[in-house]
């Protein structure tokens, strides 16, 4: 396609300012490309609620569901903080609104980077890690109490949402290395055992890949001692966003890593940053625009059909990061404008337009 309906959201704090980023990237993208972009705007989190009270209103729902594709900012505001209504409801009204189960979290060491970690040269260096992370279930979304002295969270999961969840894992881990971790707690928890069941079942179609299983407390160190170990990681909603932030250290920064979140095929998906709204760097400039931008790039590979244009925008990206723009989380002294400008610069680079 050459025209592209796309629902902008960029919701909270930071989200603003890493999805003007994503968009100035976007316009430059449909220039050089020569596609249109059609995009809409729309509140959703505490941005919603102040204006439509509600963090996502059914208008916008709508708008989603219609859409070719969603990008998503981040939600969240302190001021919402332990209230009734909370800006972050409307995020999770939106993925079981769009049913997208399946959240692919790509985790990958980028050269320019490898000082930006925390963690050893050596142990960041050449880590590729995709987390699938199942997104429309478990304790997210079971039955929930909130009594004044007593409070649960019900954590369900059907066979068939494993199922569906695991068969995406398992295509994926066939088109790259061929390995896959499934991750859980069948040692302790009901739907942990229920979870390793049917990922064994499901890997009798997937004969070329070869499986593991890792309970999710020792994943949760064997991903920062040695990373390498992993290809692909499916594990359930509330592990896979625990593991995810904690990966987010492997590059350096909750900044780096972008999301795609799908559901059936042929239905829009929800791409979104892995990082929030950042209130303690909000509105100053300085948020890192690279999960946005990243994002964005996730949006054509895999909601879009577009993955020439992924490719520009990843390798605009590199870099970028290369050529030294980065932010201050990243250890760099560059200002959010000055890194969307670079990347913008470099789209196209390598096939003679620069
Ligand atoms: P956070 O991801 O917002 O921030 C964690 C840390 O990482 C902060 O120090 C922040 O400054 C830094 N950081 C995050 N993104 C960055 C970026 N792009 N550039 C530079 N630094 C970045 O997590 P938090 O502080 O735990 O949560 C803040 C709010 O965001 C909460 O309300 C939370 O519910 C919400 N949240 C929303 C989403 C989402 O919308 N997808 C995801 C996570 C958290
Ligand atoms: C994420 C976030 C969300 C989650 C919150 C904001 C609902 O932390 O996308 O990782 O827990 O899924
Ligand atoms: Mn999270």
């Amino acid at each position: 396609a050459d025209r592209f309906d796309i629902l902008l959201l960029p919701g909270d704090g930071i989200g603003p300012e890493v999805i003007g980023a994503a968009r100035r990237v976007l316009d430059a993208a449909a220039d050089h490309f020569g596609f249109e972009l059609a995009c809409d705007e729309r509140l959703v989190g505490a941005a919603a609620i102040r204006a439509e009270g509600a963090p996502v209103s059914e208008e916008t729902i709508q708008a989603a569901k219609s859409s070719d594709a969603i990008l998503f900012g981040a939600v969240g505001d302190p001021e919402f903080d332990g209230g009734d209504v909370r800006p972050e409801a409307g995020l999770l009204a939106l993925r079981k609104a769009l049913d997208t189960f399946a959240n692919l979290r790509p985790v990958a060491a980028i050269p320019a980077l490898l000082d930006a970690s925390p963690l050893k040269r050596e142990i960041v260096e050449g880590v590729d890690v995709l987390i699938v992370r199942e997104l429309t279930g478990g304790s997210y979304f079971g039955e929930k109490v909130e009594a004044f002295d007593y409070s649960s969270d019900l954590s369900v999961y059907t066979k068939e949402e494993v199922v569906r969840v695991a068969r995406v894992a398992f295509e994926a881990a066939g088109r790259r290395k061929g390995r896959l971790t499934s991750v859980d707690k069948a040692n302790v928890m009901a739907t942990g055992r229920l979870w390793r069941k049917v990922v064994n079942e499901v890997a009798e179609e997937y004969p070329d890949v070869e499986l593991d299983h890792v309970l999710a407390d020792a994943a949760a160190m064997h991903l920062i001692q040695n990373p390498r170990r992993f290809d692909v990681i499916v594990t359930d909603n509330l592990f896979g966003d625990m593991l995810s932030d904690e990966a987010s250290v492997l590059p350096g920064s909750m900044g780096m890593l972008p999301s795609a979140s799908l559901g059936a095929p042929g239905t829009p998906g929800l791409f979104e940053p892995v990082h929030g709204s950042a209130p303690d760097i909000a509105g100053k400039g300085v948020a890192n625009p690279y999960a946005a931008i990243l994002t964005a790039a996730m949006m054509f590979r895999h909601g879009l059909d577009r993955p020439d244009v992924s490719d520009a925008l990843e390798r605009a990206v590199s870099t970028a990061t290369e050529a030294g723009f980065l932010t201050r989380d990243l250890g760099g002294d560059k200002n959010t404008e000055e890194v969307t400008q670079a990347v913008i610069r470099w789209i196209g680079a390598g096939e003679g337009h620069m």
